[in-house]
């Protein structure tokens, strides 16, 4: 008997001024007596255990069959004792304890008259009572103690899952290894979704040597996810049908428990663990395997944002390599560019076929350099209050001549569109990328369609989408209906210099320079691809509510090099070629030109000399660069232009990706035309 029911009965027992005592019949002792018992028969009562023989003179079978028959009828048996020493005859009562246990004591209570007492029935009701409570709070103490052993154990496998390392490719395998041996299982195994199929994650223990890691599942995470949401318990039998396939039949459902494990609120997989009874009290709970499960997914969503972390790191250090180098690059691309251009005009016969070469070359030099700027968000850029569908219609004959005859190419402007914010010469850019990859992704031809819509991007998809602010976006979709992409080239497809073509065929810097752009506009992009049937890519720019007015389209650069110009113009740049370029195609326009390689010379001709154009590079050597050049230029002559040029300009004009208000820029290299156009602009303004 527990050590709280011995307590409290020879509480209850104290209580009483009844003669009772508690009878073992298997030992035929004495095991508890009330104070009025102990009065009556004396002082023998006091010892532990006291033998009945010790207590009764009664015949010991006949005591016995008294016994019996008090612990097999549940109502009380009235029979006669002889008391030792001196054989006094009393009434005795005797009633069993309990109803169902077989070693139950039988409750005698002794009196002289015969007369069967209620207070009697009472009492042993209430021990009766009590017993039962008794019984209920060890039960329910054994379940905490096999709760608090599985929690220690529990949280032995956190410890330990919590202290592994992330970065290494076999961390989950290492987890599952943990949990099964913390758990005291026979082996668990990790159900895993990675691009929509289920994968054996890890396995270890009864799992081990049947299951091959990264072993795809004929499930697909979609189907095994939605049958979870309306029954658990199909979806378990969905996922034994494959994992029993992929073994060959050797796996054995039975007794196992599987937990799903989410990160960041949705389904990822399935733990499966077989408790081992041997070692367990009680196997493996629920709560231990809900537990696990979600420490399991806060390691997995720890893994990848440490990866998307070291992601982000490699695009950053590309970002600022690419800056470093567009710099001089562009510089060196001026250049070129320049004298090609001035040969061109110069020179005629055979030679002039090199020249040409020479500028096609310089020109896909300078479209690799703004690619490579654009997806490091390092593109000076123009935002400005756009009208998507009419610019669209602008570029529309650049986007038939990229395509070829067997394309279908439709525009489908959305109704009441939204003024968007954006770059236009980069936005320009972006669809015809995107133009030539749905081209070159229907090689037989097809159906090829630019679409534009609003959209409200709401806070649940701004969660589960990185970067994404939620709010009003203009979107323009981008459709094909040809190869599509599989899932692993799909997510890849923004990587710079990712490409499926061939050498020579694709840079696998479109889709980069787009994506770059996109995020540098604060926009959002998102790509939609089925191998076989086609893709969508979806661009997000922010819908504009300045309220400005939106510009008319733009008429197109003139070609201004014929008609001679006037004016006076002062060029800084301290690269002696790009100086001399500059120089030379302005003189040519018909311009004075003062060309000098320091701001210290140009404020000084400044303070000398007027000018109608100040054209100065961004970056210059010594204390005076471009930008305080320009501010010392306000103060001379406040009402004269200035025109920076630069080849990178993640620096004094640039702000998080955007020109300063009313500042003017060409991004270096240009063409003669272009810079022709710029300073005519200014002059006439
Ligand atoms: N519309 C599309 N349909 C099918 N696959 C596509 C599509 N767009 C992109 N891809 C895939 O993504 C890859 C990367 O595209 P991206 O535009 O970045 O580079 P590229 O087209 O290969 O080269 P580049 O654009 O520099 O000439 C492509 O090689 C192709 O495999
Ligand atoms: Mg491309």
């Amino acid at each position: 008997m527990p050590e709280t029911v011995s307590a409290m009965l020879s509480a209850i027992l104290d209580l009483t001024d009844d003669a009772i005592l508690v009878i073992d019949p298997p030992t035929r002792t004495v095991r508890f007596s009330s104070p009025r018992a102990i009065e009556l028969i004396g002082p023998v009562l006091l010892g532990d255990s006291v033998p009945v023989s010790q207590v009764f003179a009664n015949d010991e079978a006949q005591f016995d069959d008294f016994l019996r028959l008090a612990r097999s009828v549940t109502d009380p048996i009235i029979s006669q004792v002889l008391l030792l020493p001196g054989r006094e005859v009393v009434t005795v009562k005797g009633r069993r304890m309990t109803a169902s246990d077989d070693t139950s004591r039988v409750l005698l209570l002794l009196e002289r008259e015969a007369e069967l007492s209620h207070r009697f029935r009472l009492i042993s009701e209430r021990i009766l009572a009590l017993r039962t409570e008794v019984g209920r709070r060890v039960l329910a103490e054994k379940r905490l103690s096999s709760n608090i052993h599985a929690l220690r154990r529990a949280l032995g496998a956190i410890r330990n899952i919590a202290s592994i390392d992330v970065s290494t490719d076999t961390y989950l395998q290492e987890a599952v290894t943990l949990i099964a041996r913390d758990l005291e299982t026979h082996g668990a195994l990790l159900v895993l979704d990675e691009l929509g199929r289920l994968h054996v994650g890890a396995a270890t223990g009864r799992f081990g040597g049947i299951l091959a890691p990264k072993q795809t599942l004929n499930l697909s995470h979609a189907d095994f996810t939605r049958t979870w949401a309306r029954d658990p318990k199909l979806a378990r039998d969905l996922l034994w049908t494959s994992l029993t396939h992929a073994s060959g039949g050797a796996l054995d459902p039975a007794g196992t428990l599987a937990i799903p494990v989410s990160v960041s609120g949705a389904i990822r997989g399935v733990l499966i663990c077989v408790p081992n009874a041997e070692a367990a009290p009680g196997g493996v709970t629920q709560a231990e395997g809900d537990i696990v499960a979600e420490v399991l997914g806060n390691l997995i969503a720890r893994a990848e944002t440490e990866a998307r972390l070291i992601h982000a790191q490699k695009l950053q250090a590309v970002g600022q390599l690419t800056g470093g180098i567009a710099h001089d690059f562009n510089n060196i691309l001026a250049v070129v560019l320049g004298n090609a251009e001035i040969l061109l005009e110069e020179i005629t016969g055979p030679r002039l076929e090199l020249a040409e070469e020479i500028q096609d070359a310089a020109i896909r030099g300078a479209t690799l350099t703004s690619r490579l700027l654009a997806f490091a968000r390092k593109q000076p850029l123009k935002p400005e209050t756009t009208d998507i569908n009419a610019l669209l219609r602008e570029i529309d004959p650049l986007l038939r001549r990229t395509i070829r005859e067997d394309i279908d190419l439709e525009l489908v402007s959305g109704g009441g569109l939204w003024p968007g914010r954006l770059d236009k010469s980069q936005f320009e850019n972006a669809v015809l990328n995107l133009v030539a990859n749905a081209r070159d992704a229907m090689p037989e031809g097809g159906k090829l369609t630019v679409e534009t819509a609003n959209v409200r991007l709401d806070a649940d998809y701004a969660a589960q989408h990185e970067e994404v602010r939620p709010g009003q976006y203009v979107m323009v979709a981008v459709s094909d209906n040809g190869t599509g992409m599989v899932p692993e080239v799909a997510q890849e497809a923004c990587t710079p210099f990712f490409t499926t073509k061939a050498v020579g065929e694709g840079s696998g810097l479109g889709l980069s320079m787009v994506f770059g752009f996109v995020k540098q506009s604060e926009g959002h992009l998102k790509i939609y691809s089925e191998p076989g049937l086609g893709t969508t890519v979806k661009m997000y720019f922010p819908r504009d509510l300045s309220g400005n007015p939106v510009p008319a389209p733009r008429r197109p650069d003139r070609a201004e090099s014929d008609t001679p110009r006037k004016g006076r113009i002062l060029v800084t740049e301290d690269d002696p070629g790009v100086l001399k370029y500059v120089e030379r195609s302005l003189t040519k326009l018909g311009y004075l030109v003062d060309a000098v390689t320091t701001g210290d010379d140009a404020a000084r001709l400044m303070a000398r000399n007027t000018y109608d154009v100040l054209l100065t590079d961004v970056v210059l050597p010594g204390t005076m660069n471009g930008a305080r050049l320009a501010a010392i230029a306000k103060g001379i002559a406040p009402r004269m232009p200035v025109l920076f040029m630069s080849g990178y300009s993640e620096n004094v004009i640039v702000h998080h990706g955007s020109l300063d208000q009313g500042v003017e820029f060409i991004s270096k290299p240009f063409t003669r035309d272009q810079l022709a156009s710029r300073i005519a602009a200014l002059i006439r303004a």
